[in-house]
């Protein structure tokens, strides 16, 4: 009694598959949980030649696992093979922060992966490509990445702030004993980094504007500070950066993105198009919606002066990296 494969089909590369986050992530994308019961999928693992026997290893744990949508597992060391004919590309691949390095120190160890990452998808993926930069730090890496890749909509590049985003919703599900489920209306600005802004301003939990249910207090002093610094908080109590959270949340960004988002918005890192005085061309994170397959960021949204000045730190963070990427000469 068997049934019929999907007829769909769709190419996924993921870069720095034997790393920690590839080790969480490859498994829930073959089981489709990203792209949904109605796609197969065709993995393609981009690894330093290091490293390639190791994500040789992850590719006969996702033979056993014998996941009926899973067609193939390729592993390669080459940028070109692994993003031939690409339709999603997750580009984790790249050093990750130890305790006590901040962002900038990462910006040239890594800014140099996402020139010849962004070339390559130019030259070899699909017409469709849609591109997820998770590897740190991202919004910087997608702004190398997309200006290699001149063939390609600047919107199809993202940088992931789901992270950041579902981290704003357990903290505050955490403080009003509510369930995730019932909070909508936050938003992640700027970078994923400290300087970023988890906004309740327009907030709601059960219906309830959540401003009315919590004290600035909390908000300023506990609420912004344990999101943004989330990160480190992890680093420094795992003794390793967030891995199976990282690849949750990039598992729900590109759901979303390709599916839909359902009633409520969430957070994305997306190319600026000027929106609430965000530089055009940054890529910085916004309130955004999918539908159509494409990320729209949510308009008319009232930025009080408390936001604004958020807003404007973490998006003078974003400008001064990408001015330290351009001297580099990473922006091509
Ligand atoms: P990891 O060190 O465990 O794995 C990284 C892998 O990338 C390694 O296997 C390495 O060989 C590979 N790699 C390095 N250079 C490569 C290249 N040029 N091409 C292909 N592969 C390459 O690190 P991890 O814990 O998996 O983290 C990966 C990245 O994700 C780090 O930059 C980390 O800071 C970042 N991260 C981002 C978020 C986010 O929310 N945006 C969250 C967590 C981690
Ligand atoms: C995170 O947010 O957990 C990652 O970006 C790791 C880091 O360096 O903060």
């Amino acid at each position: 009694p068997e049934s019929a494969a999907p007829p769909h089909a769709m190419t996924v590369t993921v870069t720095g598959a034997a790393g920690q986050i590839g080790y969480a992530l490859l498994f829930r994308i073959a089981s489709g949980a990203m792209l949904g019961p109605d796609t197969r999928i065709r993995l393609k693992l981009l690894e330093i030649p290091a490293a390639v026997r190791a994500a040789e290893g992850t590719a006969l744990e996702l033979a056993d696992c014998a996941f009926p949508l899973l067609d193939s597992v390729d592993v390669t060391d080459s940028a070109a093979a692994a993003f031939d004919g690409a339709h999603v590309a997750l580009l984790v691949g790249a050093r990750p922060r130890t305790a006590g390095m901040e962002r900038a120190d990462l910006l040239a160890a890594n800014g140099g992966i996402f020139g010849p990452q962004g070339r390559a998808i130019n030259d070899h993926a699909a017409d469709s490509v849609r591109i997820l930069v998770v590897g740190n730090p991202a919004n910087t890496n997608a702004l190398i990445a997309a200006a290699h890749a001149p063939d390609v909509p600047s919107d199809r590049f993202t940088a992931m702030t789901r992270l950041d985003h579902n981290r704003a919703l357990a903290q505050l599900a955490i403080k009003l004993g509510c369930r995730t489920e019932e909070i909508e209306g936050v938003t992640v600005w700027g970078n994923h980094s400290a300087s970023q802004y988890p906004d309740l301003t327009h907030a709601t939990a059960g219906g309830q504007p959540v401003p009315s249910l919590v004290d600035e207090e909390w908000i300023e002093g506990d609420f912004i500070p344990r999101v943004a610094k989330r990160g480190a908080e992890v680093i420094e109590v795992r003794g390793s950066s967030s891995a199976a959270s990282a690849a949750s949340a990039a598992i729900d960004h590109v759901r979303d993105w390709v599916l839909g988002t359902p009633d409520r918005w969430t957070s994305a890192g997306v190319v600026s198009d000027g929106s609430y005085g965000v530089p055009e061309g940054l890529v910085s994170s916004f309130p955004v919606r999918s539908s159509g397959g494409a990320w729209e960021i949510v308009q008319g949204l009232e930025v009080p002066p408390f936001s604004r000045e958020r807003i404007d730190t973490s998006v003078a963070e974003l400008e001064a990296e990408r001015d330290a990427v351009r001297e580099l000469g990473l922006l091509g």
